[in-house]
């Protein structure tokens, strides 16, 4: 008997999620120094000078428990986003979050709908539960289609993720598209609009859903302090909803899911108004650079709401991320997402961003 034969069939099945390499484990096997890495969709500027400070300060308490409710956080997060502070819910990332809403509303014979491809958890928080995931093909531009992810409820639907903007596609879907879905879905199925990537959104339509789960319960809102606030590292992110789906996460999350460091440490990254925004002025900046070389190139890409970008190479795509990763750029391939001829690339600095063509255009005159 192998301890596997004595786990749950649903997690004994599981395929664990790969993230991007790391820039040590490129460097070691390559024998290359000096390696980027633009393949986790990670903000390329460091934590503001101003969270580091205060996380050295906060580690002085650090014999104490945190404060379970977060406090001061949910105080300044609400005055940010006009919410009450009842509509706020942390934890370790909203990847956290991700779970707690599957072990709240799925188990073994639900269904959660979710647009494909898509972010690599969504799978991963449904089996996690013995539910079946139901992947809705996106259109062929890359855009998320509502019509048919309403379309693919069913009566045993529980919960419909919706990536906005999508990962990896980093397309978005609008006001309009937005209202139909909610219209669309039964207010039993619970909606999580997933916005890890709202900070950079570029589209002057963007849905205002936070105005929405209201009328709505049944919707829940999850961010990040991940990307737009370069706090990847820390695993902080917050769910905006009803009280009523706020007082479920609190009875599912564990009592001190967020640490002591990471509260105070998301607090003053709110406050660091200047840093945040440098943050999104050099996405803006990377994206437009990215997309002016793609150009050059002659290369086909996704218009992007997000801090990387989908970029198609054909054939040759393999060969290409290979010869890159030899160049010292570390991008992601997306052959496990269905999209095998694609390439993934996060915003860099501007001179990474550069490297980045560069290596890209001698790949390609190869
Ligand atoms: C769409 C999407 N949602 C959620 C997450 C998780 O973010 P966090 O770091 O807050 O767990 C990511 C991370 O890449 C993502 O792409």
């Amino acid at each position: 008997m192998s301890l596997r034969d004595l786990a749950n069939p649903h997690i004994r099945e599981l395929e664990p999620y790969r993230g991007g390499r790391p820039i040590e484990e490129v460097e070691r096997e390559l024998g290359i120094a000096n390696v980027i890495k633009l393949a986790s969709n990670e903000c390329p500027l460091g934590p503001s000078p101003r969270v580091v400070a205060t996380i050295e300060a906060a580690a002085a308490n650090l014999n104490r428990y945190p404060d379970g409710n977060c406090h001061y956080l949910r105080q300044e997060l609400a005055t940010r986003l006009e919410v009450a502070p009842e509509n706020l819910c942390f934890g370790c990332g909203s990847d956290e979050l991700l779970g707690l809403l599957s072990k709240i509303f799925l188990g073994p014979g639900d269904e959660a709908v979710f647009a494909w491809p898509s972010f690599a958890m969504y799978p991963v928080v449904v089996h996690g539960m013995g539910a079946s995931p139901i992947e809705v093909a996106l259109d062929a531009d890359l855009g998320t289609n509502v019509e048919r992810l309403a379309a693919a409820v069913t009566p045993r639907t529980r919960l419909l993720f919706l990536a906005n903007p999508n990962n990896p596609t980093g397309t978005s879907i609008g006001t309009a598209a937005f209202a139909a879905l909610l219209e669309a879905v039964p207010e039993r199925v619970v909606i999580v609009a997933d916005e890890a990537y709202y900070e950079f959104v570029r589209r002057p339509d963007f849905p205002e859903s936070l105005r929405c789960f209201e009328q709505r319960p049944s919707l829940i809102v999850l961010r990040s302090f991940s990307k737009a606030y370069g706090l990847a590292g820390l695993r902080i992110g917050y769910g905006v909803g009803h009280p009523e789906m706020i007082d479920l996460l609190d009875r599912a999350r564990q009592p001190f899911n967020v640490s002591s460091i990471a509260e105070a440490a998301a607090r003053e990254a709110l406050r660091d108004t200047d840093h945040a925004g440098r943050i999104q002025d050099l996405n803006r900046r990377g994206l437009a650079q990215l997309e002016q070389g793609f150009e050059a190139l002659g290369l086909g890409y996704a218009r992007s709401d997000a801090n990387f970008v989908l970029l198609e190479l054909g054939e040759r795509v393999a060969a290409i991320h290979d010869g890159l990763l030899g160049a010292g750029v570390i991008t992601r391939r997306m052959n496990a997402f269905g999209l095998g001829e694609s390439l993934r690339v996060t915003v860099g600095l501007p001179e990474e961003n550069e490297r980045f063509l560069k290596a890209l255009g001698r790949e390609l005159s190869h």
